[in-house]
């Protein structure tokens, strides 16, 4: 059986939480380590450009999300770390794509059509597709190019997801039937097992309810966000319940297993909010203390980033291109081969 292939691609909006963090940048970063498998990695930033058109924001974001996966450990001289913006086939491939690509699928796309769903309920009479752009509704062709143009066995997705890579699929497997084999077409690996995080005000961390608490801000901020934590009013001395509590998950997500047990005897033992906070604070700042560190020195030295992107880019490269060629050559658009 030939090698594994597993993509993964970062949209570069926002800063990074701790929810994205035990979401999907901690078990990321354990599998690029993995040697038995070939790892892409890329910051997703034509898909960024889709919702953010402030120029400024949107470098930050790329430069911030590339420290914090390299800060925290991805391996990238073992994977293909890389901005998607520098690969110029993709943008190529995703126009070959598009011609292939039946408009029906598109607007079956959960996005779009909850956009779509949006406007009908805000008024008879709203356009349907108003503030919808053709970035947002092409998305998935797109993301099918990242995935087609190298091939992924495997892609690591969140649930909201899956509906992409079936697309991907579709839209792969009509290139194949028109043009011959060229691409693989790869299964979503969804982790059943990844805890979703709870933000402070009890509902899942998300930067659309502004609930998060950021990866990187300084140890006095974070401690600070920790004890905004939303919590009930049970005093000092009652017993308390650690299922479906806030500063426990948390600290579950953080902890080992024997830090946790502790925890979970002294809720029964009627330990206070603040001082289960702190506990909390404690054992996060003990895991990101320092990557804190490599964040803020990487933060210091962009070039040192731009260095490992370059490089990755040149790498993924290495692989697009020459494939691209044979793409053209199979879609026509390219000289035929002598
Ligand atoms: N759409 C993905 C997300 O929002 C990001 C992404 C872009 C992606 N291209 C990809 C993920 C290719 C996997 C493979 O999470």
């Amino acid at each position: 059986m030939s090698k594994q292939i597993w993509l993964t691609g970062i949209t570069t909006s926002g800063t990074p939480h701790l929810g994205n963090y035990v979401g999907a940048i901690r078990p990321a970063v354990e599998a690029s380590r993995d040697r038995g498998r070939d790892g892409f990695y890329f910051l997703a930033d034509y898909h960024a450009l889709i919702k953010n058109h402030d120029p400024e924001r949107l470098r930050s974001s790329r430069r911030e999300i590339a420290a914090s996966w390299l800060a925290l450990g991805l391996d990238a001289e073992h994977v293909t770390f890389y901005r998607q913006s520098d690969i110029p086939q993709i943008p190529e491939l995703t126009w070959m794509l598009t011609c292939l690509t039946a408009k029906g699928l598109m607007n079956r796309a959960h996005a779009y059509k909850g956009l779509v769903q949006a406007n009908l309920e805000g008024g008879e009479e709203r356009d349907p597709d108003q503030g919808i752009t053709m970035g947002l509704f092409s998305y998935p062709i797109l993301m099918a190019a990242d995935i087609l143009m190298f091939n992924a066995t495997h892609v690591p997705v969140g649930r909201d997801q899956i509906q992409h890579l079936e697309m991907t699929r579709d839209v792969g497997q009509r290139f194949n039937h028109v043009y011959g084999p060229h691409f693989t077409l790869p299964e979503a690996v969804v982790a059943e097992d990844v805890a979703v995080l709870s933000g402070l005000d009890g509902r899942k961390m998300s930067k659309s309810y502004d609930n998060t608490v950021p990866l990187f801000e300084s140890s006095k901020r974070l401690r600070k966000s920790i004890m905004r934590i939303v919590t009930n009013s049970q005093e000092p001395g009652e017993p308390k319940d650690p299922q479906g509590n806030t500063v426990f998950e948390l600290h579950q997500a953080f902890a080992t297993a024997e830090q946790s047990a502790q925890l979970r005897a002294d809720y029964a033992d009627g330990i206070g909010w603040g001082d289960a906070k702190q506990r909390l604070f404690e054992c996060v700042e003990a895991v990101l203390a320092e990557p804190r560190e490599r964040y803020e020195a990487l933060m210091a030295n962009p070039a040192d980033i731009d260095a490992v992107l370059a490089d990755g880019a040149a790498r993924a490269r290495a692989i697009s291109a020459p494939f691209m060629e044979r793409l053209r050559e199979a879609t026509g658009i390219g000289r035929a081969a002598p």
